[in-house]
């Protein structure tokens, strides 16, 4: 039995729940119903997204889960319909509603935009506008899938680590950025930025999820060149004093890159700000096979979340039916367990993707010899059929 972060046995490790522990209120599960807006967004998005809302419905119709969807647009979807990444009534919708699952955002078709209207500008809005700072990627290997990974199974086998990727600051908001002309040439430039408390927060975070597995946290940085690294490691030291019991350990993020591929195992859990962890959660999604099965939640201090596959919006295989759902309904489960606190119903999401897995289903990315080769919409209906 493989579950997503709680109690995962993998091999012979066994890592206990993972509650973010500032989730201290929990929805009177019968009288609340629970709002969720959906933003299927561009590419494959609306094709892995109904997947997601067809096993939202099942839990809905046969398993008391009370919830109420509302979509919206968001991406080029937004821009088209709206003239707009991230349309108001979008923003409006994801700050009245308790979750937003989001599908991906980006195409060809949008590249050549103006900057502040390109897909990509309303993903990061949204993040920011939701001050969800904390963007939890685990990277889970399912043992039918050791073949899949590029890695060696032996290398790969049994791996479960969590990467907490800061999601707000960084290179990614920093001011001042642009392109400009100086000395008669075009000159583009970002700034790395991070304040004390930015990184105290998501520091925070990252040790109590570390509490809650191995008590092992590796914070990568680049403190060898980066001033903002620096200070990140002071910070990252200082909140360690409130954890004594975690193994905190240092990695450039160079370093990091490597040992993930070299010997990904050593790792619990990372923490890291948000372009180190763009680039290395992409890395640590291979070792799992393929990235179309990881999660990913964006949660603000008071567990208001946001969940979404870490991959993008695949253009090239959009509107084909191939695409594989399980990361977007895996970020379902991820939802369900950490926003609406309600363990049984992501264990059941678990579980039915666990059991799809070991029944051999798999879509295009994933398959091998010998497995059931499905449709993104026959592996939604495979994992509906199994949820018990
Ligand atoms: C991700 C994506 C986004 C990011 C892009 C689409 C803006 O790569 O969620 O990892 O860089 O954060
Ligand atoms: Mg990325």
């Amino acid at each position: 039995m493989i579950l997503l972060l709680c109690n995962a046995v993998v091999g012979d490790d066994e890592k206990t729940c993972l509650t973010h522990p500032t989730f201290t209120h929990e929805f009177e599960r019968k009288k609340m119903t629970k709002k969720i807006a959906v933003l299927p967004g561009d590419g494959i998005g609306p094709e892995i997204v109904r997947e997601a809302v067809k096993v939202l419905e099942a839990l809905k119709a046969n398993h008391g889960l009370d919830i109420e969807m509302t979509e919206g647009t968001i991406g080029g979807a937004g821009y088209d319909a709206a003239g707009d990444p991230l349309p108001a009534e979008t923003l409006e919708l994801a700050k009245a509603s308790d979750a937003v699952l989001l599908g991906a955002v980006g195409g060809p078709q949008y590249d050549s935009l103006d900057r502040p209207l390109r897909p990509e500008r309303g993903l990061l809005r949204i993040r920011k506008e939701l001050n969800l700072f904390g963007n939890l990627r685990p990277a889970l290997l399912y043992p039918e899938l050791a073949e899949a990974s590029t890695l060696k199974p032996e290398v790969v086998s049994g791996l479960d680590i969590m990467i907490v990727r800061e999601l707000t600051g960084d290179i990614y908001f920093g001011q001042p950025r642009g392109i400009e002309e100086r000395n008669g040439e075009r000159v583009g430039f970002n700034t790395m930025v991070y304040s004390e408390s930015e990184i105290r927060r998501v520091a925070d975070m990252a040790f109590q999820i570390a509490m809650k597995r191995d008590k092992k946290l590796c914070s990568v940085e680049k403190a060898n060149v980066l001033e903002c690294s620096e200070l990140w490691k002071e910070i990252v030291i200082e909140v360690s004093k409130d954890y004594p019991e975690v193994e905190l350990s240092h990695m450039y993020v160079d370093n990091a890159a490597m040992q993930l591929v070299r010997a990904p195992k050593q790792f619990d859990v990372i923490v890291t700000g948000n372009i180190f962890g763009d680039i290395l959660s992409d890395a640590a999604s291979m070792l799992t096979g393929s990235i179309g099965m990881l999660p990913s939640a964006s949660l603000d201090e008071k567990n208001k979340g946001m969940y979404e596959p870490i991959h993008g919006s695949a253009p090239d295989i959009a509107g084909k039916d191939i695409a594989n759902p399980l990361a977007t309904i895996l970020s379902v489960s991820m939802m369900l367990r950490y926003t609406f606190a309600d363990e049984a119903q992501a264990q059941r999401v678990d579980d039915a993707v666990a059991k799809v897995l070991a029944d051999g289903y798999r879509t295009v990315d994933i398959y091998s010899e010998g497995t059931k080769k499905v449709s993104c919409s026959e592996m939604g209906d495979a994992v509906v059929a199994a949820l018990s």
